[in-house]
């Protein structure tokens, strides 16, 4: 297994804070995420592409058929954490400094790559996807696991952007609540499908980060 780790000079992402705070909060809830993990990466085989792996927390979910996984993070004390876990793991994990805008990868190397939990985070959308599409090999798949956008409350999607236009980037490490993945990933030129859309907790009141989306989406065989 090669491992490279944080001598890459400044981090593109710096959120210390933010990154002890998910390190702790996101192992205890791992006993019903894992299950969500899972079902992102089912199937998966050849060489995958995570960006923001963050702590590294879908690296046991990761198939056998899986040849390589390159996990990008930007943030250095996630990006330790993530060494740690790639360690663990059966598949072999290859941990790299970098951000979604600019993935320091060579283009069409990847059968398919993985989004969790991202999208919210990235500064930039677009440019993020216009990357992965790049990374891509023809025809390849991309999967993702994101919060977003509330779909059956009006009330809810204002409170969204009224946290997203005030405190919430700041407190959680520049995280969003109000953008719509799916209609980013259809703007970037993916297809998407088939995805579903559910609340998380299933149960009980919404929270801004309950409306998530799980599924996949293709780069074009021909562009
Ligand atoms: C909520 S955490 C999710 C971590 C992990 N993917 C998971 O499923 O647990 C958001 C992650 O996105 C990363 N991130 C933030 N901005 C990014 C960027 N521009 N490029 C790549 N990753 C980014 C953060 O450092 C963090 O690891």
């Amino acid at each position: 297994m090669l491992l490279r780790n944080s001598a890459a000079g400044k981090d593109a992402v710096h959120h210390p804070l933010f990154a002890r705070f998910y390190a702790r909060m996101s192992q205890s809830g791992e006993k019903w995420m894992g299950a969500y993990r899972a079902e992102l990466l089912a199937g998966l085989s050849g060489r995958v592409i995570e960006v923001g792996a963050g702590n590294g927390l879908n690296f046991p979910h990761y198939p056998a058929a899986v040849s390589e996984v390159v996990a990008i993070e930007p943030e250095r004390g996630l990006r330790q954490h993530a060494v740690r876990a790639a360690l663990r793991c059966e598949v072999p994990v290859d941990v790299v400094p970098g951000a979604a805008e600019a993935l320091p990868v060579k283009s069409e190397g990847f059968d398919a790559a993985v989004l969790s939990l991202v999208l919210c985070s990235v500064r930039d959308v677009p440019r993020a996807l216009a990357e992965l599409g790049r990374v891509l090999r023809p025809g390849g798949e991309l999967r993702f696991f994101e919060h977003g956008r509330a779909w059956d409350s009006g009330a809810m999607a204002k409170v969204q952007r009224a946290l997203d236009a005030t405190v919430w980037p700041h407190l959680f490490g520049g995280c969003h609540v109000a953008r719509d993945p799916v209609a980013a990933l259809r703007e970037a030129g993916f297809e998407p499908g088939p995805y579903r859309r559910f609340r998380l907790p299933e149960q009980g009141l919404p929270t801004p980060v309950s409306y998530c989306v799980l599924g996949t989406a293709r780069r074009p065989a021909a562009d």
